[in-house]
C-alpha cells in the first residue's frame, strides 16, 4: 500500500509524540544514582579542587626571601572560582545515597583508623550525620565562591582554613575517629 503524504506526516508526528511522552515519563521518574566510588570522588574530584584553593594563598620561601602568594590576574581568580564551583557540586554528589566506599577494599591503616568495610558500615548506619558533614562542605564551597566573585584575598585565605575543617570534620568521624600518632622521641636520635 502506498501511504499518502499526509498519512506519512501524521504517522511521523504520532511517533514523535510517543517518543516525547516516553522520554518525559523517564525523566520524571529518574533519580540520581552514584556512579563513582567515594574513594574516587575524594581522590579525583574533591582533593584536586581543594588543592587549587589551598595552593593559591600563603607564603613561599625562596632564595630571594618570603613571597606572598595570592590570586593576582583574572586567570588566577577564574581558577579559584572554577575550583569553588566544582567543590560545591561535589558536595551535592556526597548526598547521593548508596555510594560504595571503594571497589578496592582496604585494611585499617593503624589504630583508630577504619578499614573500608568499617567506613561503609559507619556511613550506612549514620547517614544523616554523613549528610550534615557533606552540607558543611557545601557551605564552605559557597563562601569560597562568593569570595572569588568579590576577588577578596583576605576571605579566600580564611576560607581555605574553613575548607580544611570541613574535610577534617568528616574524616575524623567516618575515617579515623581515634587515630593515634606515634610519639616522637623528645631528643632526635644521633645519626
Ligand atoms: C562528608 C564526608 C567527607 C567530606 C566532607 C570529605 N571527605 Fe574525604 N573522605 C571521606 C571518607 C569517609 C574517606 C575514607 C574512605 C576513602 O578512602 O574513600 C575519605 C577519604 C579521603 C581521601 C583518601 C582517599 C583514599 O585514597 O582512600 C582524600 C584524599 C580525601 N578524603 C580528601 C578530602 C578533601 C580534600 C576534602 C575536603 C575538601 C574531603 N575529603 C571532604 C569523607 C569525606
Amino acid at each position: 500500500m502506498i501511504m499518502r503524504k499526509h498519512t506519512i506526516r501524521r504517522a511521523t508526528a504520532l511517533a514523535a509524540f510517543a517518543l516525547l511522552a516516553a522520554c518525559q515519563q523517564q525523566t520524571e521518574t529518574v533519580k540520581p544514582v552514584a556512579q563513582v566510588t567515594l574513594q574516587d570522588a575524594m581522590n579525583h574530584i574533591i582533593d584536586p579542587e581543594a588543592d587549587v584553593i589551598w595552593h593559591a594563598t600563603g607564603t613561599i620561601a625562596t632564595k630571594e626571601g618570603v613571597i606572598e602568594n595570592y590570586p593576582r590576574t583574572e586567570k588566577d581568580w577564574e581558577a579559584q572560582r572554577r575550583a569553588a564551583l566544582r567543590l560545591l557540586e561535589a558536595s551535592n554528589m556526597l548526598l547521593i545515597a548508596d555510594r560504595r566506599v571503594t571497589d578496592k577494599p582496604f585494611e585499617s591503616a593503624g589504630p583508630g583508623v577504619y578499614s573500608s568495610a568499617e567506613v561503609q558500615r559507619q556511613i550506612d548506619t549514620n547517614r544523616s550525620a554523613f549528610n550534615a558533614l557533606a552540607l558543611n562542605l557545601r557551605d564552605a564551597s559557597q563562601q569560597l565562591l562568593k569570595a572569588s566573585d568579590k576577588r577578596d584575598v583576605e576571605s579566600l585565605m580564611k576560607l581555605g582554613d574553613g575548607l580544611d575543617h570541613a574535610c577534617e570534620a568528616c574524616h575524623k568521624t567516618f575515617w579515623y575517629p581515634a587515630e593515634k600518632f606515634p610519639r616522637l622521641p623528645a631528643i632526635p636520635p644521633s645519626p
